[in-house]
């Protein structure tokens, strides 16, 4: 299928499905040290709230990144994920694995699940495939009801306003001819579907969560990538230092490709 035909589709299920057939989901976050920069950051954030023996729903978990992690350090982890290709790898990784299960679903109907059954919800991509509005306030409603009155929901978005710099560094005609507003600078929404943190702050607050920390989880590390794969250990160290201290601060969250919120319900 070649980008014409996929751009046709128009039900977020298919294209996701049709998406991970072509993307490595497995390999996304460890492929390189700058490629890890995102896992490392979120891990750091989810271990602030959770602690082994917690209960954890990992909603669009992919080929398992995040579950099979917090699966390994105790957490009683239950995913679930949409697309077959993903859902097929993170079934296989499950053999002999303890605290983990498995449910393929989509994050808008998970009444598989009961109300206010899990510590911490991850909602780590749901949000950056589904098109409309309202689809999106129900992924969020759907994360909290399940949520315990006092549990942590961590929601992942794709910024909008990162889009333009990285673009440009993989193609040299982006500013001229790429898929945005030439105004607004409003990314086309494919494959992904982008915000920025305006927007993201605002469809938190309208669906009844209170951000406790906005975080510019990825930062600059996919456009200094090549830099950041040169570093050897002491200078990745220091370079992931530098990353978490400076990633809440509130003027370095325009320049990241992912925020991370971390949520309670009000
Ligand atoms: C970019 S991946 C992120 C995977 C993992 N959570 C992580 O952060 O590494 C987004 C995942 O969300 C899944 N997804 C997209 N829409 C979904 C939906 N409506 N319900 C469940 N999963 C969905 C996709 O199939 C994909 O595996």
């Amino acid at each position: 299928m070649d980008i014409s035909e996929i751009k046709k589709i128009t039900d977020d299920a298919e294209l996701v499905n049709v998406l991970y057939r072509l993307f490595d989901e497995s390999s996304r976050l460890n492929r390189g040290k700058a490629a890890r920069v995102e896992f490392t950051t979120t891990v750091t954030y989810i271990e602030k709230y959770g602690k082994p023996g917690m209960a954890m729903l990992d909603i669009g978990a992919g080929a398992g990144a995040y579950s099979f992690y917090f699966a390994e350090k105790g957490y009683s982890v239950h995913a679930v994920e949409l697309a077959d290709k993903n859902a097929e790898e993170f079934r296989k990784r499950m053999a002999g694995k303890r605290n983990i299960r498995f449910t393929q679903g989509n994050a808008l109907d998970l009444s598989d699940f009961e109300d206010e059954s899990f510590d911490i919800v991850l909602l780590l991509g749901p949000l950056y495939h589904l098109h409309s509005e309202k689809d999106r306030d129900r992924a969020l409603l759907e994360a909290k009801r399940v949520l315990k009155k006092e549990g942590v929901l961590f929601v992942a978005f794709i910024n909008n306003d990162m889009i333009p710099y990285t673009e440009w560094n993989y193609r040299e005609d982006y500013l001229l001819t790429g898929d945005y507003d030439k105004d607004t600078f409003k990314a086309e929404d494919f494959p992904f579907v982008f915000m920025n943190l305006k927007e993201c702050r605002d469809l938190l607050a309208r669906n009844g969560l209170r951000i406790l920390r906005s975080v510019a989880s990825d930062g600059m590390s996919e456009l200094l990538e090549e830099k950041i794969e040169k570093l050897d250990d002491d200078g990745y160290a220091q370079y992931l230092k530098m990353h978490l201290f400076y990633c809440e601060r509130e003027e370095h969250l325009g320049k990241t490709n992912h925020f991370l919120f971390v949520t309670k319900k009000r």
